[in-house]
């Protein structure tokens, strides 16, 4: 089909949507998420988020200890959306062979996943931006299944900042040229809030901009161009773990202690790149203000949850990493995670821990579904009481409240780098398979990590918050005491499902007596040496690129011997050759979009200069005429692509 056929076929078929002003007769809250891709926490770069700060750090809590339980784009956002460890989703990285968007589809995941449990809730659910990895130019029309309206970036253009490029429903795929891709999602943004707004249900609306990722092609992100020469003199900050000396960085297991001093030139790349990447956030600031804006104009603003946060941290410059994520270390794994709302307090911070796959109960919670409702394999809780009393616990346990301690923080398959140097660094590093636990209490906090090499780290990290003295190196007696605790609590988290993953003390107690064990301070008790010393040690045959069942054993409890049970294969489909051929890229804008004038865009504007793609830039067939062939896109009334697909 043509692509110009299609499009006034669409512009004729709209339908008017926007005039029912009758009131909302659900008021139950509206959930907007907006969900960066790669941004760190702990390098500082929210207190660069102006907006962010005024407008829902300062009326709302901001917390401190939100992780993601896989470092890594893909896996973070399966996880977000099936309310499980990456460990039972298996898609464990962004390529094959872990796992992308068509492994997703493949193994069924999105037959049961967030938009089908809030539309079953009664909601009105939303995407804008990017999606999985591996939704693209070749798959668009298996559009993400669920949501009432996506508009998902595709790749290979998702982090091609100036040529934007997505598609609406797993419609023809649309470039928005002259616009960069921060515009082009906030004038979306806007746009469905002013729909969604005037209808009945409440949303869930997800806006998931590709700031601050980098551009691939040249390693750092792309900020919108009025925002290119903000924050001149910033520079990456010069942590304690900035590029530490020999003594520190040898006491690292696996691919690290290779990584060479930076030099100045590097170190200058390191400061290009975080001052890149706080410019970027700029344009996300904007995309928030202009949604808060909106909906505080329809009147919603105070019946909405507004949630910011990324899929995974981000280093820069430290533990000698250029920039870079997909480790354990805190800058990798802590995110950003603010939210305001109903009932939540104003300008409070809280150390209550959360992870992303704490999500999907928190959404159903706000959705008033009530938990005996709720799919049974969600291995996360809701955080909806934390939100909502941020300062009632510090999650250590203790029977109380039900905060959690214990972390799992895991990953497979290969680690980059990001900078120019990375290919003289040994990129890719093959040896990046690891299982990992935080505990995050009030008395006591430890990293503990065990590679598919067979080395150990831990570190305590009240007292050493930049990960950098390993006791597990030559332990004390008193340190192998703790790390015989910690490898019983990770022997059963790398493989828990379910309440075992809210409450890995439960497989835990040595008399058999529920509850005798509930927090790592009262495992502690010498009387209960000799029963964690018995449990088997926590293991990997070798360094995978893939999570294999005969790789990783032990498992406790033992995975059952048909090979069916465990690691969320009973709510999953386990494929082959789920692996489709990528798009190639073909359009690359020249020019640098975002100027100060494109600031207030709107949709129509966007929209006057964006086109179809032509089967042959579809195909990624070089020497097509997309430059000539801007179709003028009338604009009848802004929700128009409503049903196109
Ligand atoms: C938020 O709290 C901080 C300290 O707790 C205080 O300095 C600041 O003025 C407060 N901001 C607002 C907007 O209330
Ligand atoms: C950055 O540093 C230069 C040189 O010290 C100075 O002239 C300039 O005013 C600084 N810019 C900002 C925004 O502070
Ligand atoms: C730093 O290292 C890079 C990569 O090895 C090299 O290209 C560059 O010349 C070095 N710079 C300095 C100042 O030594
Ligand atoms: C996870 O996925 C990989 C690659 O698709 C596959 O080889 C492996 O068997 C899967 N593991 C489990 C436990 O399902
Ligand atoms: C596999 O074994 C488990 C536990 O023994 C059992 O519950 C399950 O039904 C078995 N599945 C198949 C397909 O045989
Ligand atoms: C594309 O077109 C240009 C100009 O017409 C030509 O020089 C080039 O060789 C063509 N490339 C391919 C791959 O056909």
């Amino acid at each position: 089909m043509k692509a110009s056929t299609l499009l006034s076929g669409a512009l004729l078929a709209v339908t008017a949507h926007s005039r029912d002003c009758k009131p909302r007769p659900d008021k139950r809250p509206n959930i907007v998420m907006i969900m960066t891709d790669d941004q760190d926490y702990r390098l500082g770069s929210t207190d660069y988020q102006f907006v962010l700060q005024r407008l829902i750090k300062a009326q709302g809590v901001e917390f401190l200890n939100h992780y993601a339980t896989t470092a890594n784009c893909c896996p973070s956002r399966a996880s977000f959306m099936r309310g499980q460890m990456v460990h039972n989703t298996n898609i464990t990285h962004v390529n094959a062979p872990g796992g992308n968007y068509d492994k997703f589809v493949a193994s069924e995941l999105d037959q049961d996943y967030l938009p089908h449990w809030m539309n079953a809730a009664g909601y009105r659910t939303e995407y804008i931006g990017k999606f999985l990895n591996g939704y693209g130019l070749t798959n668009y029309l298996e559009a993400p299944k669920g949501w009432h309206h996506v508009d998902a970036l595709l790749d290979p253009y998702t982090q091609q900042f100036n040529t934007p490029v997505t598609s609406i429903n797993g419609g023809r795929p649309i470039w928005y040229t002259g616009f960069h891709q921060s515009d082009v999602v906030r004038a979306k943004a806007v746009d469905r809030i002013e729909h969604l707004t005037s209808q009945e249900k409440p949303f869930l609306l997800v806006l998931a901009p590709s700031s601050p990722h980098v551009q691939n092609d040249i390693q750092e992100t792309v900020p919108l161009a009025r925002h290119a020469q903000d924050f001149e003199n910033v520079t990456a900050p010069r942590t304690p773990n900035f590029n530490p000396s020999e003594e520190f960085q040898k006491q690292k297991g696996s691919w690290l202690p290779t990584l060479p001093l930076m030099n100045d030139t590097i170190i200058a790349f390191s400061d290009h790149a975080y001052r890149q990447r706080i410019r970027g956030l700029q344009g996300v600031d904007e995309i928030m203000e202009d949604v808060i804006n909106t909906l505080e104009q329809k009147g919603v603003l105070d019946n909405t949850y507004v949630i910011f946060t990324s899929d995974n941290g981000y280093k820069v410059g430290t533990h000698r990493v250029p920039a870079g994520k997909a480790t354990f270390y805190a800058e990798d794994s802590n995110l950003p995670f603010f939210v305001r709302g109903p009932g939540i307090p104003k300008n409070i911070t809280s150390k209550i821990p959360g992870a992303h796959l704490d999500l999907g109960p928190t959404f159903l919670d706000i959705a008033g579904v009530p938990q005996d409702k709720w799919p049974s394999f969600f291995d996360g809780q809701s955080l909806l009481p934390q939100w909502h009393d941020p300062e009632s616990s510090t999650g250590d346990g203790n029977g109380g409240g039900n905060a959690k301690e214990t972390l799992n923080v895991e990953f497979w398959g290969l680690c980059i780098v990001e900078a120019p140097n990375a290919a003289e660094l040994g990129v890719p590093f093959k040896k990046n398979s690891y299982k990992t636990l935080r505990i995050v209490g009030s008395d006591e906090s430890w990293l503990y990590s065990y590679w598919c090499t067979g080395e150990v780290e831990l570190y305590n990290t009240a007292k050493d918050p930049y990960e950098l003295t390993n006791l597990a190196l030559n332990p004390t007696p008193e340190v192998q005491q703790l790390l015989n605790r910690l490898n019983a609590i990770l022997l059963v988290t790398k493989s828990c499902e379910g309440g075992t993953c809210r409450q890995p003390w439960g497989l835990l107690q040595p008399n058999d007596k529920p509850n005798e064990i509930v927090s790592l301070k009262q495992a502690m008790d010498p009387k209960y040496d000799v029963f964690f010393a018995k449990f088997p040690k926590v293991n990997f045959k070798e360094c995978l690129a893939v999570q294999d069942v005969a790789n990783e054993q032990p498992f406790y409890p033992p995975l059952p011997d048909n090979g069916s049970g465990g690691l969320g294969r009973g709510h999953r489909t386990t494929p082959d050759g789920w692996e489709k051929p990528k798009g190639k890229q073909v359009l690359r804008s020249k020019g640098k979009y975002g100027t100060a004038e494109q600031r207030h865009a709107t949709l129509e504007d966007v929209m006057k200069n964006a086109h179809y793609l032509t089967d042959d830039e579809i195909a990624g067939k070089p020497n097509s005429t997309q430059q000539k062939r801007a179709i003028e896109v009338q604009m009848l009334e802004p929700s128009w692509f409503e049903w196109i697909g």
